[in-house]
């Protein structure tokens, strides 16, 4: 990989925007703090200085590491959704969207939740349009966590829930997902569950085990939320990416709608990790608070892109198949690839991820791990114990993607198989 165009885009924090010359379309934007950590933040946000992808992006780039790290794909979105947004640029629809959606947008996503889940909501009460999927979980959870709540989280557990719940000033309680399933642990988890719980997190298929939910875990979760009348917020960005078994909505469950926020957003499953277009669905009552957030936070988002997010998802399910083939072949070379490397690989049913065990390299943690991967190997891989409220608990795991192009992934196997060496 060679970097074609350097753009510093701040001053006190040093911003690159890179460009590779290999024409594979792949761009990364990373930053290096020149303050090294001495500057200024509040203090909900404090323990999150994220010093671990820092390290990993700039490593990456001075040694020009293959990124099976970073989740996105290094291949475009398809033409007609790109056409579609550059027909509404086009066609004028270029000022502020209705706060929470165009109508299009909104029919079109409660279109797809029926024919995905069998629930029938209202576009317009129901489903708010948000700035990705990051945007509909910061917007439900500002918008409904009162400072103090206990909210539960499965650990490991994609990052900005933690960092949402501490703007909050949520009492996060975590419950460990263990290798090798993955499971719920059923004891724990009624531990932690108590008239105290506000909510809990669910993430299905699971970043970044690809641990997918099992319809007993959910029931198991949906009758503690209605025996502790709690919520539950279901992130569901990679319900497309679900292999081996069929994904569920918690919100479908009985008596779960009422007390559910669904989220999700085009950009996995339209490889257009850029666009930011997501959603929340929720019943009228939850609406109120997820659009209350949402008002102050963004208040609308990007009006040609919803134009174009409405014509991806009335997508004929043809396209939704052949994203599954093409991720299940990918998946496959990276799976088969890291066993001939020498990793035990965690079984990964959905989601562009899989987990391996390093420890078999000899190596003491996940980011000495991965440090040597990126310095003397080539390759980008994430340390998971960032996902944790526990970094112990994630020490020997670390977690690549396969949402690059087989090359790619053929490419950083073979630096693999001839570099990395156990210790
Ligand atoms: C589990 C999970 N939720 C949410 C997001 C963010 O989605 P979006 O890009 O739509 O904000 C990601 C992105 O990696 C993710 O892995």
């Amino acid at each position: 990989m060679h970097v074609a165009e350097v753009i510093i885009l701040g001053k006190k924090e040093l911003w690159f925007q890179m460009r590779t010359t290999d024409g594979m379309n792949w761009m990364e934007l990373t930053f290096v703090s020149l303050s090294n950590g001495s500057g200024q933040v509040a203090k909900r946000l404090e323990k999150f200085k994220t010093t671990i992808f820092t390290q990993m992006s700039s490593l990456a780039i001075k040694h020009g590491a293959i990124n099976l790290g970073q989740g996105f794909p290094n291949f475009d979105g398809p033409d007609f959704v790109k056409e579609a947004a550059i027909q509404a640029i086009r066609d004028g629809n270029n000022q502020y969207a209705r706060g929470y959606g165009i109508p299009t947008f909104n029919s079109a996503i409660a279109e797809r939740f029926k024919k995905d889940s069998g629930l029938v909501v209202d576009p317009e009460t129901e489903v708010t349009v948000t700035s990705g999927c990051t945007e509909a979980i910061a917007a439900t959870i500002l918008g409904l966590i009162n400072p103090g709540d206990e909210v539960i989280l499965f650990a490991p557990f994609y990052d900005s829930y933690e960092a949402t719940l501490s703007m909050a000033g949520a009492n996060v309680k975590s419950v460990t997902l263990c290798p090798p399933d993955f499971s719920v642990p059923v004891d724990e988890l009624k531990s932690v569950f108590s008239k105290k719980t506000r909510a809990i997190m669910i993430n299905t298929p699971h970043n970044p085990t690809g641990k997918m939910f099992t319809r007993e875990e959910l029931e198991l979760i949906a009758t503690l939320c209605i025996e502790n009348d709690a919520l539950a917020f279901t992130d569901e960005v990679y319900d497309k990416l679900a292999f081996e078994v069929d994904h569920i909505s918690i919100a479908s469950l009985p008596g779960m709608y009422d007390r559910t926020v669904t989220m999700n957003s085009l950009g996995k499953t339209f490889s257009l990790t850029g666009w930011k277009i997501g959603w929340a669905i929720a019943p009228a009552h939850l609406t109120w608070g997820v659009r209350q957030a949402h008002a102050f936070l963004t208040f609308a988002t990007s009006t040609p892109m919803q134009w174009a997010a409405s014509v991806a998802l009335r997508a004929p399910d043809t396209y939704y198949e052949e994203l599954k083939k093409d991720y299940l072949a990918k998946k496959l070379i990276l799976v088969d690839g890291l066993k001939s490397v020498g990793f035990f690989v965690y079984p990964s049913s959905g989601t562009y991820f899989v987990v391996v065990d390093h420890t078999p390299f000899g190596f003491e943690n996940d980011i000495e791990f991965c440090e040597y991967l990126i310095q003397e190997v080539g390759v980008v891989a994430i340390p998971t114990s960032v996902f944790y409220l526990n970094p112990e608990e994630g020490k020997n795991l670390v977690r690549f993607t396969f949402s690059k192009d087989e090359a790619t992934l053929r490419a950083a196997v073979e630096r693999m198989k001839l570099k990395l060496k156990r210790r």
